[in-house]
Formats: C-alpha cells, sequence, structure tokens
C-alpha cells in the first residue's frame, strides 16, 4: 500500500520537483477554543465524548444496540480510548440497509438538514444534521479555512457542487462562519466560473482538484494566464490528489494548493484539513471526529505510522452517530505539526474501492497520477480503462498530451511511461497519449478508472 504518497513529514514532499512555497499560519487570536487545547485535555475532551457518544448511539438507534449486544460490548465498557477498539465497525451497508432514516438517533423534527452521498451503486446513503450538527460542521469548516490561509473580509469562491453533495453547502457555511465573502457558485458553466473570478476577485477557491484542472484549462483558453488572477489560496479535496498535483497546480498559479478531507457519513468536508504553514498532511479535528488505522483485512487496529483504513467516530454529533466507521480511505495516522494536539492523516492513497488488482499486483490512480506528472509532453489529465483480454484483465493509461508536445514527443511519452509503470509499480500497461482535450473534463469528483471488462471490451 505504501510509496504511492510522498512523504508527509516533510514539508511539500521530498526532493525539489514537489518542494513548494508554505504559507502563514493564523495568528493566535484566530485559533478557536478547540485549537486551543493541550494533548491532554484533548484526550479527556475526547474521552467524555466518546463514552456520551456511545450511549447516545446504544439507546438511540436499534442498529448499534443490536451490534454492540451482539458483540457483548455496552457503552460503559468504554474506559479509556483504547477501549473504542472492542466496539464493532458500522459501514455503509449499515447505512443502505437502514435508509432512508434508521441510523438517525434523534426525533425526525430536530433534524434541520438531509444530505446524501452520491451512491454509484445502488441505493444512496442518507445522512442528517440537528441544527447543533451545523453549527459545528460550519466551525470546523471554518477552522479549516482559516488553517488554509483563509482571513475573515477575504472572497470564496466555492465550485464545489451545491444539492445533496455536502461539498457546496459546507464549505458554504463554513467561508461565512468564518467571516469571508461568498460566491456560491457551484459545479458547472465553466467559461461563467472565469468570468466570476475575474469581475468578483476572490482570494480563495474552494474545487476539486480535477475542476480547478478544467478551470486553468477554460483560463488559457480564454487567453487569460491564471498567475494573473486574484486567487491566492485553493483548498482542494473531495478526491485524491497527489504532492505531484500541488506542484503543478502551484506551477500554473499562484495558489497556495492544500488539501481538505471529509466524508458524508462523518460530516462533509472539514474532518481534516492541511496546514499552509506546513503543507505536510491533513490535521484530523480530534475534538470531533476520533480517527483509527485499521488493516482492512484482518481488522485489526494498528499502530500511528503504519498504512490501512482509515476509520472514524464521530465525538459530537446528534442527528447520525457514527461509530467506527469505515471509511474505505487509505491513509495512516502521523503526529500533529502546525497544530500539535491534533493527529495528521497523510494524503489519501485512494479508496479500497479503487484498488485496481492486475495480475495480482495491487495499483492506484494516484501511483498513475505520480507518474504521469513528470512526464513533459502530458498534461494531467488520464484516465484509466480496464479491460478483459481472453482471461486477463488489462490496463490502458489515456492520457492528453500537451498542446505544445510535438509528434516524436508524444510517441517518446508512451515508452517512459509504460516504463515508469513497469519499474515502479510492477505491472505492465499500455499507454495511450491522446490529442489535448481528447478526455472528457471533469466538473466535480472525478471518476478516474472506466471499467469495461463486463462489457466485454478488448
Ligand atoms: O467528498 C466531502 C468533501 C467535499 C470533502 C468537499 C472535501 C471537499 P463524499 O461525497 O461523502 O464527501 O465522499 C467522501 O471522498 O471517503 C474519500 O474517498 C473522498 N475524499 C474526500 N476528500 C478527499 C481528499 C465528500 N482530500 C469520499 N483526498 C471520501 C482524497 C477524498 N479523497
Amino acid at each position: 500500500m505504501g510509496g504511492a504518497a510522498a512523504d508527509p513529514g516533510t514539508p511539500g514532499g521530498p526532493g525539489g520537483a514537489t518542494r513548494t512555497r508554505l504559507g502563514e499560519a493564523p495568528p493566535d487570536e484566530l485559533l478557536d477554543t478547540g485549537e486551543r487545547m493541550t494533548a491532554e485535555e484533548l484526550r479527556a475532551h475526547q474521552l467524555e465524548h466518546l463514552r456520551a457518544t456511545l450511549r447516545h448511539a446504544y439507546d438511540n438507534v436499534e442498529l448499534y444496540r443490536r451490534k454492540f449486544d451482539a458483540a457483548g460490548v455496552a457503552p460503559e465498557d468504554c474506559r479509556t480510548l483504547a477501549d473504542l477498539a472492542r466496539f464493532p465497525f458500522t459501514t455503509k451497508a449499515d447505512l443502505r440497509d437502514t435508509y432512508p432514516y434508521g441510523m438517525f438517533a434523534v426525533p425526525k423534527e430536530r433534524v434541520r438538514r438531509i444530505h446524501a452521498s452520491s451512491g454509484t451503486t445502488g441505493r444512496p446513503t442518507v445522512v442528517g444534521y440537528t441544527e447543533h450538527d451545523l453549527d459545528v460542521w460550519a466551525d470546523v469548516v471554518a477552522r479549516s479555512i482559516r488553517a488554509a490561509g483563509g482571513r475573515p473580509g477575504q472572497t470564496v469562491h466555492i465550485a464545489y457542487g451545491y444539492g445533496l453533495f455536502t461539498g457546496g453547502l459546507g464549505a458554504h457555511a463554513g467561508a461565512e462562519r468564518a467571516g469571508c465573502t461568498v460566491v456560491p457558485a457551484s459545479g458547472g458553466m465553466t467559461a461563467r466560473q472565469v468570468r466570476l473570478i475575474q469581475d468578483l476577485r476572490p482570494e480563495i477557491i474552494m474545487v476539486t482538484p480535477s475542476y480547478l484542472l478544467t478551470l486553468l484549462d477554460e483560463f488559457e483558453r480564454q487567453g487569460v494566464d491564471p498567475r494573473t488572477t486574484s486567487l491566492r489560496i485553493g483548498i482542494f479535496g473531495a478526491e485524491p490528489w497527489t504532492e505531484e498535483m500541488r506542484a503543478e497546480i502551484e506551477r500554473r498559479t499562484d495558489l497556495h494548493a492544500v488539501d481538505i478531507y471529509g466524508l458524508s457519513e462523518v460530516m462533509g468536508p472539514g474532518v481534516a484539513q492541511e496546514c499552509v504553514e506546513t503543507k505536510d498532511g491533513l490535521h484530523i479535528w480530534e475534538d470531533h471526529f476520533y480517527p483509527e488505522v485499521v488493516d482492512p483485512l484482518t481488522d485489526r487496529v494498528l499502530p500511528d505510522g503504519e498504512d490501512g483504513e482509515l476509520v472514524f467516530t464521530s465525538l459530537t454529533k446528534e442527528a447520525l452517530p457514527v461509530i467506527r466507521y469505515r471509511t474505505r480511505d487509505l491513509t495512516r495516522l502521523l503526529p500533529g505539526t502546525a497544530r500539535p494536539a491534533f493527529r495528521r492523516m497523510a494524503k489519501v492513497t485512494g479508496r479500497t474501492d479503487d484498488m485496481i488488482i492486475l495480475r495480482g499486483v495491487n495499483l492506484f490512480p494516484t501511483q498513475i497520477e505520480e507518474i504521469l506528472l513528470r512526464v513533459p509532453a502530458v498534461a494531467p489529465h488520464f484516465q484509466l480503462r480496464l479491460t478483459r483480454r481472453g482471461r486477463l484483465d488489462h490496463l490502458t493509461v489515456r492520457v492528453e498530451a500537451r498542446p505544445d508536445a510535438g509528434p516524436e514527443q508524444r510517441e517518446a511519452a508512451v515508452g517512459v511511461i509504460a516504463r515508469a509503470v513497469k519499474d515502479g509499480v510492477g505491472v505492465s500497461v499500455d499507454v495511450e497519449v491522446v490529442d489535448p482535450y481528447g478526455l472528457e473534463r471533469s466538473v466535480g469528483k472525478i471518476r478516474r478508472i472506466a471499467d469495461l471488462r463486463e462489457a466485454g471490451e478488448a
């Protein structure tokens, strides 16, 4: 699993190619009370809220009651933070099975907002928030914006989708809470986004990294150098992206590119945020979300520093408390740096569901992204196409040429990429360098993998 992400212990990642400028920490008076806790205060706060959350879930959600009873544990058995490991996991399937409201722990009248996850397969999952939950959510997103370098009075252009997706409305409430002016652009209508950014002069943009690339192409298409815009901070999340992508974005713009993480089941954006003064992975806002990393195969809790699946227990949520929720996201926990009391998570390598197993070798789209971004002839737009030839699965890396790359450079890039994948990942792939704009552009969360194996295409 390791090896795909740059070492987040080093600011900006290792090596000159990915080294990056660092921004300024918020002044002390802009830190909130949660952020000011010492490690000791944080642990005490976590234990108290963990016990209350276990009790709240057990008393009000039948599924938790059944699961705890079956595992022979009761809320009061949690006497230390380590005791959490005795409690059963929760999965997306639990939310699906109890769709829509079965896991809500408060009467429906107390639920102020519903969001839903995209549900690429089968039924969507629905999540809910009380007024207090919305308040906490706005606080953690506001804290994230400040950690990214945002300050009251600045303008935030939000190009995450608004609607059932948590990105748009979650970022929106947090930006307002941070005292910013919000431009709720949502996703899509790319030419208009460029116009709005030029006219309204926002300092901050919140958007998926893949849609930011679409916007940058549109700036360039309109003859505007993205480095000349007002934008200074980009808060990018909702999909995996790499140190190499950070370097690409920071080269083409005058932005500090920082990572924001979250998921609807746990809250939405703002579960963890990278600090602009270190750019070394994401500080998890542990006063609200308690993290563990487990071995996805054995379910064993792993020590900090080891790669595995991220698991969250909410500490302050009312409407939808989650106990040991399996995120399927792969990362590792690291000690705090810019906010010493809060642990960090390394940039997410990928999701267990996005792992391609090709002739016995595990591969994530982020590994391909790292390789492609080091090849000057190709653009950061790529897709992985999975097909079946006979009984063997086959992967084609389809990547766009940079507009200025000539036929020989494109030809050479095919060999360079195939060799780099073979050497770096250990598997043979086909490489197709397509024309600029030859691949579909993202307007939100990008889907890197096109799985055509069922369709029987070769
Ligand atoms: O994507 C929430 C969000 C919105 C986060 C905007 C950040 C910015 P979901 O639609 O429920 O919620 O998808 C959650 O997206 O489990 C990860 O697999 C992936 N994800 C989110 N942030 C990151 C990130 C939102 N920074 C799922 N890096 C998560 C890698 C991310 N993956």
